[in-house]
């Protein structure tokens, strides 16, 4: 298994009594895959929905549920249980333990444990859209958030009580996002990032197009680990086959042309650009309105060039970080040091297309980074999540160096 943000983290998730409680076996299945060690304690609502028999399964640990179960009792269990985790999820909260945390009951185990802890606490509503926008419920929330509980916003859709609206317990990849924020920097708060992704599409007819094989990996990683760190993330994507990240505006495009407009249109709000889309460098220079026969066809395919975005930003550029990508087959480092400098950038990021396990489409990378005062940074194999993470660790650096 490859080290994740949650390796070796201890995380004691809370389980209430919602419809919504069987999605915390898979929660618990989900946060051991990655690495943590989890401890469940169930409200005896939550017992009347799953057995804890099946977290005690899932975990490979003991479940807790009472405050006064008598083996329990020399352990201290809602002090010890606070003490030795480094975060409570409760997922789902209901609205009855969300007011116990509101008002400091501590009149369940769970309750109990929250009001001992000074672990983060992460809390993911689930109930009923009329319970949830209750305006008792919206002031508990508040007053959580206000404690520094991290609330974790539903979903809105249709519920098992057959209503519609806000108050579904969100996807994993949301509850996902929110768990790992916990234990990432927040070193990019408060700042805005233009992330670009994927390939584009140059269409030759209203069917056929040409591309590159761009898989947008590394741009979704680079967009959902700036947003894990805090930032306010744009991600400008071509056409990929990807879950956008959970909190970041997806802006969909398909060519150069759409790119360049949809990029230059925010580049101006923006401290951080990440250009890491694979943009293609030229386009049928007409696109048949209609299907092109095969009888009669010119075979010849007249291009024209696209506008370089990366050169236009470097040329428009105020007091932004400028990030490009180089993805080359030969000499590497030279041609990224060329283009760092004939573009302007900060920092280029070189990786090689040419490995099996680098560039397009896989899912690891091994990229040296280049800065504009010429120091050069050799990274090792990672995935690309951690390359995008080693890639922000650079551009923090930049940041804190004036931006
Ligand atoms: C079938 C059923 C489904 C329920 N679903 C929810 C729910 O999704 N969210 C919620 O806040 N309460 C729900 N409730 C009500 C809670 O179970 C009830 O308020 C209980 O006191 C919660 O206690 P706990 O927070 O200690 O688990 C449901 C009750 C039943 C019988």
């Amino acid at each position: 298994m490859l080290a994740s943000a949650l390796t070796g983290k201890k995380i004691l998730l809370g389980v209430c009594g919602s419809i919504a409680a069987y999605k915390a076996c898979d929660i618990v299945r989900n946060l051991r895959k990655l690495g943590a060690e989890v401890t469940v304690v169930v409200t005896s609502g939550g017992a009347r929905f799953v057995s804890p028999l099946t977290f005690a399964a899932l975990s490979a640990a003991k479940v807790y549920g009472g405050m006064f179960d008598e083996q329990d009792a020399h352990t201290i269990p809602h002090i010890n249980l606070a003490r030795d985790h480094d975060m409570i999820l409760v997922a789902p909260a209901t609205a009855q333990t969300i007011a116990r945390f509101a008002v400091g009951m501590a009149d369940d185990l769970l309750s109990a444990v929250v009001l001992a802890a000074d672990c983060p606490v992460v809390v993911c509503p689930a109930m009923n859209s009329k319970m949830f926008t209750h305006p008792a419920t919206q002031v508990n929330l508040t007053k959580i958030a206000a404690f520094g509980y991290h609330v974790v916003q539903p979903d809105s859709g249709l519920m098992a009580c057959k209503e519609e609206g806000p108050g579904r317990l969100p996807e994993w990849s949301v509850i996902l996002s929110a768990v790992e924020k916990v234990f990432t920097p927040q070193d990019l708060a408060g700042k805005r990032l233009l992330i670009t992704a994927g390939p584009t599409e140059e269409p030759l007819d209203p069917v056929r197009y040409l591309s590159n094989r761009s898989s947008g990996k590394m741009g979704y990683a680079l967009a959902r680990a700036a947003m894990l760190r805090g930032g306010e993330v744009v991600l400008v994507s071509g056409p990929c086959n990807l879950e956008p990240p959970a909190n970041v505006e997806l802006i969909q495009v398909r060519t150069a042309q759409e790119m360049y407009g949809a990029v230059l249109s925010h580049f101006d709000d923006m401290d951080i650009v990440v250009k890491c889309a694979a943009v293609s460098d030229f386009r049928p220079a007409r696109c048949a309105p209609e299907k092109l026969k095969k009888e009669g066809a010119d075979v010849r395919l007249e291009l024209a060039a696209n506008r370089d975005i990366l050169r236009a930003l470097g040329e428009r550029k105020k007091s932004q970080i400028l990030v490009g990508f180089a993805a080359e087959s030969e000499n590497h480092l030279e041609e990224g040091k060329r283009k760092l400098a004939a573009k302007n950038l900060d920092m280029i990021v070189v990786n090689d297309i040419q490995g099996e396990t680098t560039g397009f489409q896989s899912d690891t990378n091994k990229v040296t980074l280049v800065t504009r005062g010429g120091e050069i940074k050799e990274l090792e194999l990672l995935t690309k999540e951690q390359t995008a993470m080693a890639i922000f660790d650079e551009v923090v650096a930049l940041v804190g160096g004036g931006m």
